[in-house]
């Protein structure tokens, strides 16, 4: 009996401590995790995709998905931790430095229309967690064809990057603004000119327009005016980010990640939603 409570305890002190040595690095596995399929929806452009586009979503961030432009057409990567045609090689610091700066191991820049711009603004520790979770996914051997660019990618997206603080928490709109960056929201909500560059001073007041096997589809405007989420409750907001439905319950179609932004939790949506109120006001830049 004596012997049996012993080795009860001792099992007991074995699962624990196993528990508290995973402890750290499954929280950092379960924040990349909680980014990925809420609001940094790396997915979005990196789930496996079928002959005619359709998500393989068994075949993880397989790549695959082709981004047909005038100016180049584009593969998303097998981001998945196979050797041969995933990142299985790569150091957590390569990994890092084409996340966040758009630099391959051997130097290469990744072109768009991977969102670099706005994930130089990954904290570190994000950054980190997004990187543990791709390491925890299965490796998917998916051979994605390589891209073509008929026009020049940049030589770098901006100086080597040494460290990135979030801003805290408690600071709504910063922190709302940090999410907003990495969700790379004002990439599409904000409109572009002539020459396909985003036109900064108005930012948030959406008309891209998106062309795919959907249709057409505008992107809205985000900004505090009339013709934007000025007259929209916090609750009709969330449910067309979350739900991906508008006030009058029409679905919305794609590209923005809907069916990604189903868990982004209430504190997020809240600091999200702090910071789309703070825009200065701009009238509707699409011309429907
Ligand atoms: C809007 C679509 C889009 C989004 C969102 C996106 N990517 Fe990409 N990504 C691409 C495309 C397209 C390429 C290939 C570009 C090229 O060929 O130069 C790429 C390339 C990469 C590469 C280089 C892989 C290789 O083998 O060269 C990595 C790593 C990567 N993405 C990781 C991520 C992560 C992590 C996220 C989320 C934080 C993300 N991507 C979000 C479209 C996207
Ligand atoms: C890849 C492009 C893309 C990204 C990224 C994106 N969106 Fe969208 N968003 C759209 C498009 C396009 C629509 C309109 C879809 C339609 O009309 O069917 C839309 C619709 C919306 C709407 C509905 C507004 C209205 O007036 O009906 C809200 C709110 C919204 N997006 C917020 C966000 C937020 C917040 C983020 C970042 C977390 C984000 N979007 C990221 C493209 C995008």
């Amino acid at each position: 009996m004596r012997i049996r409570s012993f080795l009860f305890v001792a099992l007991m002190a074995m699962v624990s401590f196993r528990v508290a040595a995973a402890g750290p690095d499954a929280a950092v596995i379960e924040r990349g995790q909680y980014l990925m399929n809420g609001v940094v929806a790396c997915g979005n452009c990196h789930v496996a995709r079928g002959a005619r586009g359709e998500p393989l979503f068994d075949k993880g961030l397989s790549g695959g998905m082709v981004f047909d432009e005038p100016a180049f057409k584009a593969y998303a990567s097998n981001i998945t931790p196979d050797p041969e045609t995933g990142i299985g090689k790569w150091t957590d610091a390569q990994l890092a430095k084409a996340i966040r700066e758009g630099v391959r191991p051997d130097n290469s820049i990744i072109g768009p229309p991977m969102p670099i711009e706005f994930y130089r603004h990954l904290s570190d520790e994000d950054l980190k967690a997004i990187i543990a979770y791709l390491r925890a996914q299965p490796p998917v051997k998916n051979l994605v064809q390589r891209s073509t660019y008929n026009m020049p990618l940049p030589p770098a997206y901006g100086p080597p990057i040494k460290s990135v603080k979030a801003p805290p928490a408690s600071n709504k709109r910063a922190y709302g603004e940090y999410l907003a960056q990495i969700g790379h929201c004002m990439e599409c909500h904000t409109p572009r000119d002539g020459k396909g560059m985003l036109q900064h001073g108005k930012l948030g007041a959406g008309g891209q327009v998106f062309k795919g096997p959907w249709g057409e589809s505008v992107s809205r405007n985000l900004t505090p005016h009339p013709s934007g989420l000025k007259d929209w409750t916090d609750a009709q907001i969330v449910t067309a980010v979350r739900e991906g439905v508008d006030r009058d319950g029409k679905p919305y179609r794609p590209p923005m990640g809907f069916g990604f932004y189903k868990t982004i939790s209430d504190a997020d949506m809240a600091a999200l939603i702090a910071y789309l109120r703070s825009l200065k006001p701009q009238a509707f830049a699409g011309g429907r």
